[in-house]
């Protein structure tokens, strides 16, 4: 831990102001942001991808002839020769014109799994999209394999992604916090914080670029041990799918508590690494 300043800047009336740290290396703040902008365009362009065609499978074969889809977006004249989005999840349908299937002006829809607003480019394009996918995902490799080893050698891994047998045991209390918007300014990780972030670390990301290779044929015939782990290309597709799906709802939860933790300290040390703690944090809580 390296503190920056004291507690010298207290005056009369004002609150007392704890010390400033620094909580984020520069290997974390440079890696964490080449991911958030080349996840950006990973998600736009693979929504783009997807809606060349917008079904998932498992297993390795996918058509009109077999059984296997577990989600299928489409459009389907109504009753009353009205058309509408369906989506099929699971075998189970639901309407969802506007968004999913059949989306943009009433007076002229468009057909399409995923709306323009979600895919670039933002009109059906499959190569292009393709292109701006690729571009970014080695990016987006990079930032990980960089933030793997120099996480290993620092230790960033070990002392603040892995959860502790005493980060599991007072996983309620953390839990209640965060329920009540209760948050401790120190210079570690919270359990709850450890769990999502090693869940996305060393989870999903692994998960979602292994998922990745094994749909490109130049990996099947470099490592075709992928395709087996996977159970196939159209599992390895709808698993990355699922990923994807995940990494979305981490980050409308992240973002959240970033603004509720209170954005500025908060914005301040994935960019600058600077944090401020809570006043009389513990010397032992000052560690990240
Ligand atoms: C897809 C996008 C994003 C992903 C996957 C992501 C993921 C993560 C992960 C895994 C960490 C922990 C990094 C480590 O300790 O090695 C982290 C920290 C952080 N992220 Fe993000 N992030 C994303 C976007 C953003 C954005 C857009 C913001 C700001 C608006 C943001 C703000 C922060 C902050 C403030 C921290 C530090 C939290 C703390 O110290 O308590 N992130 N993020």
């Amino acid at each position: 831990m390296t503190i920056l300043n004291e507690t010298d800047d207290r005056t009369a009336g004002q609150p007392e102001r704890g010390q400033l740290i620094l909580r984020h290396g520069v290997a974390t703040r440079l890696t964490h942001w080449t991911w958030a902008i080349a996840l950006f365009f990973l998600l736009l362009s693979g929504l783009q991808i997807f809606n060349a065609h917008p079904s998932l499978y498992i297993g390795n074969q996918s058509g009109f002839e077999f059984d296997n889809a577990v989600l299928e977006i489409g459009a389907v004249r109504g009753d009353d020769g009205v058309p509408k989005g369906v989506t099929t999840l699971f075998g189970k349908s639901f309407t969802t014109t506007g968004v999913l299937g059949m989306s943009g002006a009433a007076e002229n829809p468009s057909f399409r799994g995923f709306p323009a607003w979600a895919t670039l480019p933002s009109y059906q394009d499959l190569s292009t999209g393709r292109v701006i996918h690729f571009f970014f995902a080695w990016f987006f490799v990079a930032a990980f394999l960089v933030w793997f080893v120099s996480s290993l050698i620092n230790g960033h891994i070990r002392r603040d992604i892995l959860p502790s047998l005493a980060d599991v045991k007072a996983l309620p209390r953390s839990l209640a916090d965060h329920l009540r918007l209760r948050f401790h300014h120190d210079g570690r990780y919270n359990g709850l914080q450890k769990f999502a972030y090693a869940g996305v670390l060393l989870v999903l990301f692994p998960l979602i670029i292994l998922t990745g290779l094994t749909m490109s044929p130049g990996m099947n015939a470099a490592w075709p041990w992928l395709l087996d782990l996977f159970g196939g290309r159209q599992t390895a597709r709808t698993l990355h799918f699922v990923c994807m799906a995940l990494l979305v709802g981490f980050f409308v939860i992240h973002i959240f508590m970033v603004i509720a933790a209170g954005p500025l300290n908060e914005m301040r040390s994935i960019i600058t690494g600077r944090y401020r703690i809570d006043p009389e944090t513990p010397e032992k809580e000052t560690r990240q």
